[in-house]
């Protein structure tokens, strides 16, 4: 991560002064630097005379005192709080009274690191992703002591670096790693519960959910050993909240060692001549029966529109209980977060098949649904006809409430919601981070928003009554905004 950095700032123009502990680690750092300006050169990406000026802004040091005369000296050291601490408390003893501490800590307190330092209010969280050179964004994080001026020349730095920076407050996490946790901590809920195996979750996570990424394959890559101690540090560090509560699944994959891609085994197997699982779709149905669409849902217009590009008639109706549309004796319905099961119980409507969210239902190449228990199986059959007919690729999941990428969403928005709620960051910084950091295809407020909060709300309630979860509970900031009417930007 120093490395990177360091890129980030050399291409910007500034002088910069690498120092590692490890003999030697410095220089190589400036020489995988300067060949990575080469390379940028040799794409066309920057002028060859820029490569060579901004290699040569790169100097290795061996000692703190070399530091002497810095503006900004970030730590990406080893993630530990006394080092981190000692580092910086010598480093007060060396620099001048202007100069700026930038920790790239991922997961300790900045207050934490700073109580360590006679001014702390010098000290903020310049929180990078890997890769940096890549990566948009930077969490701008304040301590306690943090000053604010501090905070925001760091966010303007980070901005004339290219960057998008946003401030967050020093709390668990920050943003990223906070509002992140449910990604992973839903998938491994419907992996334990039988939902359905890993690559057809991680499918239906990218093709429906428009996510860079399934779950279970970025868990993978991140490595079980850092993810799993990332969501136990969450965890203790919110005082084993249950919305944080690690894996058992993933602390086997701890235990056993496989720690994914790195080691050759997690999720999936990496080793030579391993096959990689397939998604398990649904074979081709044929859609028997009367078609009807209900309503002007999203859900119910882009299966209008799909339906009418492959010529398939059909008769629409208005909005009645909820059902997006019926084909014979089936009626489909997008999940509100009870299972297929209950609802029909409670509705009466036995040949129920529910489909879960979709990031754009006009576009996506996939949708996992959920049948009723009480549904005839030639009723299935017909509503995920009539969704293959549509031109969906079909994958049934075992019947577990607010089915895969509804159920995520709605736990990202409602992390991202308590986040705003309790001051860590703005509802924009919530969403640019988890565009810009994770790469998510929406922020999950923006997201929610587009969704419904009133959908998203009782989703959220219906898994918390479901499963009897403190871990569902809804954010009061969704509280507030649905019973004002408004949305989360609004
Ligand atoms: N790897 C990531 O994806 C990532 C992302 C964001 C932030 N971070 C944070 O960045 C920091 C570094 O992470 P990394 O993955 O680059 O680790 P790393 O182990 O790859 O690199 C740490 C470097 O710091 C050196 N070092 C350790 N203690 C030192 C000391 N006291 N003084 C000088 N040099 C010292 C080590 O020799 C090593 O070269 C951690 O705080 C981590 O939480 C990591």
């Amino acid at each position: 991560m120093g490395a990177g950095i360091a890129q980030v700032a050399a291409a910007a123009g500034h002088p910069v002064k690498l120092l590692d502990n490890r003999p030697g680690a410095a220089e190589k750092a400036v020489e995988g630097i300067r060949a990575q300006f080469a390379k940028l050169a040799e794409k066309g990406k920057i002028s060859a005379e820029a490569a060579q000026a901004a290699g040569a802004r790169l100097i290795p040091v061996e000692q703190l005192a070399d530091l002497a005369d810095a503006g900004l000296i970030t730590e990406a050291i080893v993630e530990n709080l006394e080092a981190k601490q000692k580092l910086y408390a010598d480093l007060e003893a060396i620099v001048g009274p202007d100069c700026i501490f930038g920790t790239n800590t991922s997961s300790i307190s900045v207050t934490a690191i700073g109580a360590a330092l006679k001014r702390p209010e010098r000290l903020a969280g310049l929180h990078f992703f890997n890769p940096a050179p890549l990566m948009a964004l930077v969490e701008i994080v304040s301590g306690l002591a943090t000053d604010q001026a501090i905070a925001d020349t760091l966010f303007a730095t980070a901005a004339a670096w290219g960057k998008t920076p946003v401030h967050a407050k020093s709390t668990p996490g920050f943003i990223v790693n906070r509002v992140a946790r449910p990604y992973y901590a839903e998938a491994l809920r419907l992996a334990q519960e039988g939902a359905a195996d890993y690559a057809t979750i991680d499918a239906v996570m990218r093709e429906a959910g428009g996510f860079r990424m399934g779950p279970f394959e970025l868990m993978d890559m991140i490595g079980h050993d850092v993810n799993f101690a990332v969501t136990n540090s969450v965890w203790r560090a919110f005082y084993n909240d249950q919305r944080f509560l690690p894996s058992l699944i993933q602390q086997e994959l701890v235990d056993a060692g496989f720690y994914g891609k790195k080691s050759g085994r997690g999720f999936y197997d990496y080793r030579e001549g391993a096959v990689r699982p397939t998604p398990r779709i649904e074979a081709a149905q044929a859609p028997v029966g009367k078609i009807t669409v209900y309503g002007e849902s999203g859900a119910a217009e882009a299966l209008a529109e799909r339906l009418e590009t492959c010529s398939l008639s059909f008769s629409r109706a208005p909005a009645n209980d909820g059902r997006i549309a019926e084909i014979g004796r089936a009626v489909l319905a997008v999940t509100d977060g009870r299972s297929a099961t209950q609802r029909a119980f409670e509705t009466g409507v036995a040949n129920l098949v529910l489909i879960d969210l979709a990031r754009d239902y006009t576009t996506a190449g996939w949708l996992a649904v959920a049948v009723a228990e009480q549904c005839e199986p030639e009723a299935a059959q017909a509503a995920i006809g009539l969704l293959q007919a549509a031109g969906f690729t079909v994958c049934r999941l075992a019947d577990i409430p607010g089915l895969a990428v509804m159920r995520t969403v709605a736990m990202l928005a409602n992390e991202a919601a308590d986040a705003v709620n309790q001051g860590v960051c703005s509802a924009t910084a919530a969403d640019s981070a988890m565009r810009l950091g994770v790469n998510y295809p929406q922020g999950p407020l923006a997201w929610a928003d587009q969704v419904g909060l009133p959908t998203i709300r009782t989703v959220l309630a219906n898994l918390g009554a479901s499963y009897g979860e403190d871990r569902y509970r809804i954010s009061p900031l969704i509280q507030r905004q649905f019973f004002a009417g408004k949305k989360i930007h609004d």
